[in-house]
């Protein structure tokens, strides 16, 4: 099966149900648009609640009676290693459905996506090829841990990670013998039906991955995550829908993992080796367009040397190419859609009249190679302070925002001071600091002196606004399985 390629260059997507390709049961499609020139990438169905039961039905069916739960662990291993094979051999199609569908830069998403997309299902396969479980005995008394699969995983995912972030879920669902729902972000619908129909083309059974599209409140998605015959809901996204999310699940008891956002600090001490933390600092907050949780952009730089390099900071900032995500010389592409880029102005505008000085960028670009319109440039604003709203809430997009510190002390009370907890970044070259501030930071994951540098057996989510849950190795496990005690009593070995 591959994509219908219509005239104007759009891929037609249906739902996959059970194995099988369905349009919305109301007939009805969306378009998700190219962000670069406002072209259709791809017609999707427009699900319904009707959609909705079917395909939880699929999943369901799948789960209680099909072989997928029943297999040898090393089985299901054998079809996701074929899965990420066939990742990696469409891997030139895929990121460029993704870049259109995105609008991040090709050169990102061409050597990282498909890349570890494929390593999320190779890892999850391994893992539970080589995972050990717990026994505790005494005499007279031996308990074993089991991990049954809970049974069927809703998955939800945003646009601004698509596939990997989708794969991120669906691996260690698929890994630990669950049954799958997908639903990605109505922006982005085109490499997660892509990854359904490669899952059946790997030889997984039908069932067990299934995608649908469309929207959330009122939609599929929200019906997805009120279903009972669901057992648990992984979601990435914003933190306000996390909360309806949770709202949803609350009514079956359904357990949630949610990754949500965060506006995490990136810390600069004056001890820092400057060109490394310059580069981190500037790639934890201008990859991917800015659309990314994990966003170092709460700039804290030690006053000593906050002039110094504030000023390095801008120019290098200034110096980010804004273009056509398609050309590979392009370091900053479109923003994802035109609320976002009134979203994104709207903050950089507030923290302007908050106080804070505007060093770089600030409104989107007019230049007619950039036809959407929804260029933003890298933009930088200083003089900030950490009260400031624009300092403190998820903007999402290339904004960073500058605040300065006297000492370790104030670095880290300034540092947690945020309603979210997902990262923080620290640069530094005293490593006894490093340890001691590291451990004092209440985020899911501190860099030292690196960012985004991921091993998939760390835990992986935030404290706070930042979300509910760890996911990664066995954190995964937990999450994706039911564990389970088995206590058994027998007679005391008593010569
Ligand atoms: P969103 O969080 O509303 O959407 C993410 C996914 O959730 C999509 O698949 C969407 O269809 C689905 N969804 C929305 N409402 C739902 C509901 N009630 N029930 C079930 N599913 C639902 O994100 P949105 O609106 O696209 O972006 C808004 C803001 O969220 C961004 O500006 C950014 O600040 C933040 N965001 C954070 C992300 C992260 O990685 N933490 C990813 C995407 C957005
Ligand atoms: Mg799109």
């Amino acid at each position: 099966m591959t994509l219908i390629q219509a005239a104007s260059d759009a891929v037609n997507v249906n739902h996959l149900i059970g194995g099988t390709e369905a349009p919305a049961s109301s007939g009805q499609v969306f378009e998700s648009l190219d962000p670069h020139d406002g072209s259709v990438v791809a017609v999707a169905p427009r699900g319904t609640s009707r959609d909705a039961s079917r395909v939880v039905g699929a999943a369901r069916r799948a789960f209680d009676e099909g072989p997928w739960p029943r297999m040898a662990a090393q089985e299901r291993a054998r079809y996701l290693h074929a899965l990420a094979d066939l990742l990696e051999a469409n891997g030139a199609e895929l990121a460029a459905l993704e870049t259109r569908d995105t609008g991040r830069p090709m050169r990102i998403v061409q050597a990282y996506d498909v890349q570890r997309s494929a390593h999320n299902l190779r890892f999850f396969a391994d893992y539970v090829t080589m995972a050990e479980s717990t026994s505790l005995s005494t005499n007279g008394r031996l308990s074993y841990v089991l991990h049954p699969p809970a049974g069927v995983v809703v998955a939800i995912s945003p646009w601004n990670l698509p596939l990997m972030l989708s794969t991120w879920k669906v691996a260690p669902a698929l890994a630990f013998g669950n049954t799958v729902v997908l639903k990605p972000a109505e922006q982005t619908p085109g490499t997660a039906s892509r990854l359904g129909q490669l899952a059946l083309e790997a030889g997984i059974p039908e069932g067990v991955l299934n995608v649908v599209h469309g929207f959330g409140p009122g939609e599929i998605g929200e019906y997805l995550t009120t279903d009972p015959r669901v057992d648990r809901i992984t979601f990435t996204g914003s933190s306000e829908t996390g909360r309806a999310v949770m709202r949803s699940a609350a009514q079956n008891l359904t357990p949630v993992s949610l990754e949500l956002g965060g506006r995490s600090a990136n810390v600069v001490f004056a001890d820092a080796d400057m060109e490394l933390a310059l580069e981190g600092s500037l790639r934890a907050v201008f990859s991917n367009n800015g659309e990314m949780c994990l966003a170092g952009s709460r700039l804290l730089v030690e006053r000593s040397i906050l002039e110094e390099f504030t000023e390095r900071y801008v120019s290098a900032a200034a110096a980010l190419r804004v273009g056509d995500p398609k050309d590979l010389e392009t370091d900053i592409g479109p923003l994802i859609e035109q609320t976002h880029l009134d979203k994104v102005k709207s903050y950089v505008d507030l923290g302007c009249e908050e106080g804070g000085e505007l060093l770089t960028g600030g409104a989107p670009i007019l230049d007619d190679r950039l036809p959407s319109g929804l260029h933003f440039p890298a933009t930088v604003l200083g003089s900030m302070s950490n009260g400031m709203r624009a300092a403190r809430e998820e903007i999402f997009g290339p904004v960073q925002t500058i605040i300065g510190f006297e000492d370790e002390r104030e670095a880290l009370s300034l540092a947690n001071d945020t309603n979210f907890g997902l990262a923080a970044m620290l640069w530094t070259s005293n490593l006894d600091r490093a340890h001691a501030i590291a451990r004092g930071c209440r985020a899911g994951t501190v860099w030292v002196n690196c960012f985004f540098d991921r091993d998939l057996r760390e835990p992986f989510g935030g404290m706070g606004d930042s979300g509910v849950g760890r996911e990664g190795g066995a954190y995964s496990r937990d999450f994706f399985t039911e564990p389970q005690a088995v206590v058994v009593r027998h007679r005391p070995l008593e010569y």
